[in-house]
């Protein structure tokens, strides 16, 4: 055996559950750790929950639970959404551990030796009422710039301005409503711009292969201080009080969240091996030993809005930390997830709910498949398109490669008794395997899904074509031509193994029970099996079910909640920003954040059945002049004929959401709990539509 991986994902926040966005890249990283498994690479592929900083701090507040029970409860569900996926982590942790406070002190202490952290007083907004210091995102007030009322501290959403939370007008506390004051506190930095760190990047990132050129390209842009963008030290401590790791030396200062982060990759790394489980992956060596080791490969996968931190602060971290930890040896960056074009709110997800495709019976492996036909090495963004989805894996999954086994079987079981002989040999029919191999395998080894995909279509396009020109069904009815009938299926089994053992990286599954059920293997398949053509087939069991689009209605229509939600996140963080992760939780809503929310009478001018939809109806709302669609999860409880004529409460300025059955263009509020419900609001005579409700 040659190198090992070290691979992760990225740590995601233990305030909220899953994401359609974390499923994929999970996807991502499990084809490719699958694929470097089925080659017989070692790979401890690892993950944990990203537990510290102020926003899982203020929402464990907020619920009067502590922060570690807040953690406790979202990571208790990560399996159910893991092993739905088939995502195949060996191990997940959290960066609230012992091992993630013994490296993240450890790790401060040898930048310290080396000169590479600083203290400096940093004057900052500090809520008296709270009692902390505020970051950014829990500041707001008027835009110095456009005068915009009820902007963050860090940059305005409506002229896009940027701007230290100081320079905001009348700024009040997001959390408790108070009037800020400015206090001063030593923070800990981090010396990025040293000309070592800099040297070091510099080179680091020339090196290719660490990084896709383009990402190369965006982290320079730091380097080289462009624009905005400029390499400025940074601030890894947090006052008191904070949900982190203790700074040593330092009583009340922990480190800010960002800093301890990626650590923990390392130390679910070594959670793992300390606790033996690692033995059972073939690894005898410790955890030091295992980083320090010249074949080991350190891969992170990771998503575009964290460039920042994983091509600057993390490589930089590592290389002067010392030993035994090693620089990253590739990170590798992908785009966003969209849904039918539209952007995914971080808070709010896309509409795809990963828990609710898995319990209304969707298959994983046709999702797995999907992302996979769609996935290359760049760094773009991928669209989930319901139609597309439905076309595409019935189409190749179905119409191509289940479809050879389904069509070759029951004649080899009829004529042959389930033997597969070969009349002409097996030759040419295992070099053509083995160049499927070559090619789709270089394929996966580059990150380019999409052409691997292709590649095997293409390959079980010709083994279809191939069969149907043999025309077995005919063959079959003579005698005579038992052994050209014996040749064909021959010919489309085999193949229909190489095909099994080319996917199994993304349906591992599916290719498990082909092995097991088909061609009776004890094991898995791996990736040389393609190279030895079967010589037995057991009777043809079905495989897989074509996608019925009902399903879909089904998976969209729970994005119609009919309750309020809080603001989302940005779409994307930029380095500029990026202070406080984690989606805002604040304590209480201050009356200006309320006032953000347009309510408004509306009157329902009609209100349909929608054909395939269980909780839906289609309202039409009048606003005095304006005229909206709102899908509404209210079917349960209301025939359309009693709704029409009747005033209700609409959230007139949600932003638009496309659904499966169309836009929806706000919500209507309803109240109700597990004893009953949906019921509609309604306002007191004399509303009229159009009015504003404050
Ligand atoms: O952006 C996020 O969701 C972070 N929780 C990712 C952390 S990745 C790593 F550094 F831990
Ligand atoms: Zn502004």
């Amino acid at each position: 055996m040659s190198e090992t991986f070290f691979v992760t994902t990225a740590l995601p926040y233990a305030n909220g559950p899953f994401h359609i966005g974390h499923i994929m890249e999970y996807i991502q990283a499990d084809i490719w750790v699958r694929f470097q498994r089925l080659q017989g690479k070692r790979v401890h592929f690892v993950g944990a929950d990203d537990a510290h900083g102020a926003p899982i701090m203020l929402k464990a507040q907020a619920e009067h639970i502590t922060p570690e029970a807040l953690v406790a409860r979202i990571a208790a569900d990560r399996p159910r959404y893991l092993q739905g996926f088939h995502i195949g982590f060996d191990h997940w942790h959290s960066t609230h551990s012992s091992e993630n406070t013994q490296l993240s002190q450890d790790i401060y202490r040898q930048l310290r030796a080396a000169g590479l952290i600083d203290s400096r007083s940093v004057e900052q907004f500090y809520d008296p009422l709270q009692g902390m210091f505020l970051a950014d995102r829990y500041i707001k007030g008027e835009c110095p710039k456009c005068h915009a009322k009820d902007q963050y501290g860090d940059a305005c959403e409506v002229c896009g301005g940027v701007y230290a939370p100081t320079e905001l007008i009348e700024p009040y506390s997001a959390l408790s409503g108070a009037k800020p004051v400015l206090r001063s506190s030593d923070h800990f930095f981090f010396r990025l711009s040293d000309p070592r760190c800099v040297a070091f990047l510099r080179q680091w990132l020339d090196q290719p292969g660490h990084v896709q050129p383009q990402v190369a390209n965006k982290a320079r842009e730091w380097l080289d201080g462009q624009g905005e963008r400029t390499l400025s030290d940074w601030d890894i401590s947090r006052d008191a009080p904070y949900f982190g790791i203790p700074i040593p030396d330092a009583p009340g200062k922990f480190f800010y969240v960002w800093l301890d982060a990626p650590i923990g990759y390392l130390a679910a790394l070594k959670s793992y091996i300390d606790s033996g489980k690692a033995r059972a992956n073939g690894e005898s060596r410790t955890f030091a030993q295992l980083l320090a080791a010249a074949d080991t490969r350190q891969v992170h996968f990771i998503g575009k809005d964290i460039i920042y931190f994983h091509t600057l602060f993390w490589p930089a971290v590592l290389r002067f930390a010392g030993a035994p930890y090693r620089v990253p040896d590739n990170v590798h960056v992908h785009g966003f997830i969209t849904v039918s074009g539209a952007k995914m709110s971080k808070s709010r997800g896309t509409g795809i709910s990963p828990l609710r495709y898995l319990e209304i019976g969707m298959n994983p492996e046709w999702l797995r498949y999907y992302l996979a036909a769609k996935l290359n090495a760049n760094v773009e963004d991928l669209d989930f398109n319901p139609e597309d989805f439905v076309a595409r894996v019935n189409s190749d999954l179905i119409g191509k490669y289940v479809n050879i086994a389904s069509r070759a079987t029951p004649f080899v079981t009829r004529h042959f008794a389930g033997s597969i002989d070969y009349p002409t040999g097996t030759d040419e029919l295992v070099e053509s395997a083995r160049a499927a191999l070559e090619l789709v395998g270089a394929s996966y080894m580059a990150r380019e899904f999409a052409r691997a995909m292709r590649q095997i279509m293409t390959f079980a396009d010709r083994l279809n074509q191939d069969f149907d020109a043999r025309q077995p069904w005919l063959l079959a009815k003579d005698p005579a031509q038992r052994t050209a009938l014996q040749d064909s299926c021959a010919r489309a089994l085999y193949g229909f193994k190489v095909l099994t053992c080319l996917l199994a990286p993304v349906l591992p599954a599916l290719a498990e029970r082909v092995g097991r059920e088909l061609f009776g293997l004890q094991r898995p398949l791996n990736w040389r099996d393609a190279l030895e053509p079967p010589r037995h087939i057991h009777p043809y069991r079905h495989l897989m079910t074509r996608i019925d689009p009902k399903q879909l209605d089904a998976l969209f229509e729970s994005a119609a909640d009919i309750s309020l939600d809080t603001k989302p996140e940005p779409q994307t963080q930029s380095a500029a920003a990026a202070t406080t992760p984690g989606a805002p939780a604040p304590a209480t809503l201050s009356i200006e954040e309320f006032k953000r929310i347009d309510l408004r009478v509306a009157r329902i001018a009609a209100a349909e059945h929608i054909a395939g939809a269980d909780k839906l109806l289609k309202l039409t709302l009048e606003l005095g002049g304006e005229t909206r669609t709102v899908f509404a999860g209210i079917k349960s409880a209301y025939e359309p004929a009693a709704l029409v004529g009747r005033l209700t409460v609409l959230v007139a300025n949600l932003a638009p959401r496309k659904m499966k059955f169309g836009l929806s263009e706000g919500m209507v509020l309803a109240a109700s709990d597990e004893t009953g419900g949906p019921y509609l609001l309604a306002p007191d005579s004399g509303a009229t539509p159009g009015m504003r409700i404050s």
